[in-house]
């Protein structure tokens, strides 16, 4: 059975979807009092949480972290409103097995506020990208993209919440075949 991990800073409702389709490994938080935690205790769900300011630097924070994924020898780190830009670090060991989803049709409108760039730029569909984590902001290759309008009658709420399900419908679909593919070419 391969082995998952979450990410998440903030609210947590893309883990909370995750967590009720697949068996987690355990759930990282960089705020020790994110809402996310809260849900991981309801689920079950294994969390760890320790802050960046409590390190000398990134690179002695992302340490402490690999270590963590090293010791649960997780196979796939899936980032969901992960708010940190990923460093070498986390990347040198774990490029290739480590996603982010994001709430608009990248290339378009990257950056910690894809939902709110889209609205404020009057267009009339966004979208959501699942892709894999390089060294950039939102820049990694894309696995799967899914379009979303913004009809006329929108508000910026009720287009956000088009957002969201569609992560909430796409990210597990991911998930899934990124696992069934990690399944079949290696135990
Ligand atoms: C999601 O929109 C995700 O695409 C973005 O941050 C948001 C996290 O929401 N990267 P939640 O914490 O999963 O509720």
């Amino acid at each position: 059975m391969k082995k998952i991990a979450v990410f998440a800073s903030g609210n947590g409702s893309n883990f909370q979807v995750i967590a009720e389709r697949f068996p987690l490994e355990f759930v990282f938080s960089d705020h020790r009092d994110a809402y996310v935690l809260e849900r991981a205790k309801k689920l079950g769900v294994t969390a760890y949480a320790f802050e960046l300011k409590e390190f000398e630097n990134k690179a002695a924070y992302e340490h402490a972290i690999v270590e963590l994924l090293d010791q649960h020898q997780v196979d796939l780190v899936v980032l969901a409103g992960y708010m940190k830009i990923v460093a070498d670090t986390m990347l040198s060991r774990y490029e290739g097995r480590m996603i982010n989803i994001h709430p608009a049709y990248l290339p378009e409108f990257p950056g910690a506020h894809g939902i709110e760039d889209a609205w404020n730029a009057g267009v009339t569909q966004s979208g959501v990208t699942v892709h894999w984590v390089d060294s950039g902001v939102d820049s990694g290759q894309i696995i799967r993209q899914e379009r979303v309008p913004i009809f006329a009658d929108d508000t910026l709420e009720s287009f956000e919440e088009r957002i969201h399900a569609m992560e909430y419908q796409l990210y597990p679909e991911v998930i899934e075949e990124l696992l069934m593919g990690l399944e079949s070419t290696n135990d």
